[in-house]
């Protein structure tokens, strides 16, 4: 059974209290808790973490793409937070890492400031999916599921 990484940047602890009207009012521990009931339903295995601190992300990206070419990793889902707006860092981590990333937002982040229109993460992702709410971590990987299969029909 493939693992499913998926990476929470900053403040997406503070989910349920942060900013409700946008985030809505699940807490990081019941997406927690919906991403591992998703990744049963597709013989999946969910590892799912969060981190405020960018190198951290970065590392856990290297552990990933490791982890990927083993064999044992089918790929990230990674919401990077503001992250996602500013580091260069984690775009050339997922490239050099070699690693298949669904990039995830739980807000229409095109439906808000100009800054979060602007993702240095989408370049080197596999997909992107954005403004359904904490929805779209289970959407996101029944994807990841879908490209597993299509690998594994290759
Ligand atoms: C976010 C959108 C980002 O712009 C923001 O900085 C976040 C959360 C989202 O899930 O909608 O922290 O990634």
């Amino acid at each position: 059974m493939k693992t499913v990484l998926i990476l929470n940047g900053p403040n997406l602890n503070l989910l349920g209290q942060r900013e409700p009207a946008t985030y809505g009012l699940q807490t990081l521990d019941d997406v927690r808790q919906l991403c591992e009931h998703s990744c049963d339903q597709h013989q999946l295995r969910a590892d799912f973490r969060q981190s405020n601190h960018e190198g951290v992300l970065i590392d856990w990206i290297h552990e990933a793409g490791a982890a990927q070419a083993a064999g044992q990793v089918a790929g990230v889902i990674l919401n990077a937070g503001a992250y996602t707006h500013t580091s260069i860092a984690i775009a050339d981590a997922i490239k050099g890492a070699q690693l298949r990333v669904i990039e995830l937002h739980i807000s229409n982040v095109h439906a808000r400031e100009s800054f979060r229109h602007q993702s240095y993460i989408s370049a080197v992702a596999a997909g992107v999916m954005f403004g359904f709410g904490t929805q779209g971590y289970v959407l996101a990987i029944a994807a990841m599921a879908h490209l597993t299969q299509c690998d594994q029909r290759i």
